[in-house]
């Protein structure tokens, strides 16, 4: 019995490290932390929150639901339980967006994770020792204006992708992620403390927890609900991939929510890390994606011990943006195995050097490209919104739909070991509350 139960653990333990590897990114350090900037401070983590608790969760849990009764590609999942359901076959729209999306997010999450990389470069150089925030704020713009600069970043952080999905040893990496997770989280913590050395730490806690109410506005909720998606690799059939992986004695709420609470914590606590500084710096909370980049260096260039803290911080960055970005490449490739002729390798390539292309696009609209190509935009800010707050939201949108009104509700019931409250509540938030959300925060969002 003991060997059975410490075998079960062992197997949600694998689960929960591959999922958390995939929802734990840039998107918790890097872009959680501006996005709150940009959007007024509490009342977006307030809405943010809630959207994780009442729209993530039961999408998350319908996402590996679906995953683990189809057993296949996200696409061939949906198609085949439409089938069995006697829904239309129009539901594999669901997995084939999720495919198309996940290749549009790669394109620039992988300029970000070259900025990482420069950024770990520069902390071993010792580039940030002493400096003020004109100067780190010099170092992050020259990054920005220089291409040639960008295009090697993200040149070779997707090898690095593409060269490990090939490989096909992605499951290999949870043993890191075990470690590595808990470091991060610990520099967080050590980078806290520093927040509170310089006084401002009050400050921050007002900003971020305090709401005022007035700086809420339709856009910034669709901000929020983009971002829940956007954090917990929602939406893109990712974890509807990892769904078809997960043993049929995994308890999926009890799972969702301690992915959850471990994706959480560290986009608060990248935040509580970041904006004492900002506030100590007089810097400017709405600056934008270049935030963590003006703001963590100058932490690491006037503490002690902050060389080796910020090798160690930009490596983990770093690594946390490879384990996501491996979860976006995966399903494209495994998609493109299966509906042609290309080996593993190839089809890697393929897809890798697609995304590579777009993100090249990308990274020029930082610099000579940046006048707006579409609705006032950018193409990274293009890729980013149309991803995030569109394709995100409704291809979610879609698998609790279909969880919650095409499938049998009696099973869909059991296989979450409801109880009888627990049964209404699912069923009030899964068939109604999230959706009804989903479409009101789009549809004002978007007007
Ligand atoms: N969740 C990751 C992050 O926070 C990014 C990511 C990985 C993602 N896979 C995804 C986002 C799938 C949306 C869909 O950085």
């Amino acid at each position: 019995m003991a060997k059975l139960a410490h075998a079960q653990w062992s197997s949600r333990m694998t689960f929960v490290l591959a999922a958390a590897g995939s929802a734990v990114g840039l998107g918790n350090i890097w872009k959680f932390p501006y996005m709150v900037g940009e959007s007024g401070g509490a009342a977006f983590v307030f809405v943010y929150l809630l959207c994780i608790a009442l729209i993530g969760l039961p999408i998350l849990v319908s996402e590996w639901l679906l995953g683990r009764r189809g057993q296949k590609n996200p696409a061939s999942t949906m198609s085949e339980l439409a089938r069995t359901a006697n829904k239309p076959k129009a539901w594999a729209i669901v997995g084939i967006s999720g495919i198309i999306g996940a290749f549009l997010i790669l394109s620039f999450y992988s300029v970000i994770g070259g900025w990482s990389l420069y950024y770990t470069l520069n902390s071993v150089s010792g580039t940030f020792s002493g400096q003020d925030a004109d100067g780190i704020g010099a170092l992050f713009n020259g990054m920005l204006s220089n291409p040639g600069l960008l295009l090697l970043g993200h040149s070779v952080f997707m090898l690095l992708v593409i060269g490990i999905v090939a490989r096909g040893v992605t499951k290999g990496l949870e043993g890191a992620v075990r470690i590595l997770m808990p470091v991060l989280a610990l520099l967080l913590v050590v980078l806290i403390g520093y927040g509170m050395s310089t006084g401002h730490f009050g400050e921050a806690l007002t900003y971020m927890f305090n709401p005022d109410w007035s700086k809420l506005t339709a856009e910034t909720v669709l901000a929020a609900l983009g971002h829940a998606f956007f954090t917990l690799s929602l939406g893109m059939g990712i974890m509807m991939a990892y769904g078809s992986y997960l043993g049929k004695e995994i308890n999926l709420l009890q799972t969702a929510r301690t992915v959850i609470i471990m994706d959480t914590v560290i986009a608060l606590g990248a935040g509580l890390a970041i904006f004492p500084i900002v506030f100590a710096n007089n810097l400017d909370v709405a600056s934008g994606p270049g935030l963590i980049f003006v703001t963590l260096p100058l932490a690491f260039g006037n503490m002690d011990g902050g060389m080796i803290l910020g090798l160690m911080f930009f490596l983990l960055l770093t690594f946390a943006a490879l384990t996501s970005a491996i979860s976006l490449l995966e399903p494209v490739v495994e998609f493109i195995e299966e509906r042609s002729p290309l080996s593993r390798v190839m089809a890697t390539i393929v897809a890798g050097v697609g995304a590579w292309l777009l993100g090249v696009a990308a990274l020029l609209s930082f610099n000579v490209w940046s006048e707006p190509l579409m609705f006032g935009l950018g193409v990274f800010d293009l890729l980013d919104t149309l991803t995030s707050k569109i394709m995100l939201p409704l291809t979610g949108l879609g698998a609790i739909l279909f969880t919650a009104w095409c499938l049998e509700r009696d099973s869909v019931e059991a296989e979450l070991g409801l109880s009888a409250t627990g049964k209404s509540i699912w069923n009030i938030i899964a068939r109604y509350l999230a959706p009804a959300g989903v479409i009101a925060v789009f549809i004002t969002g978007l007007i």
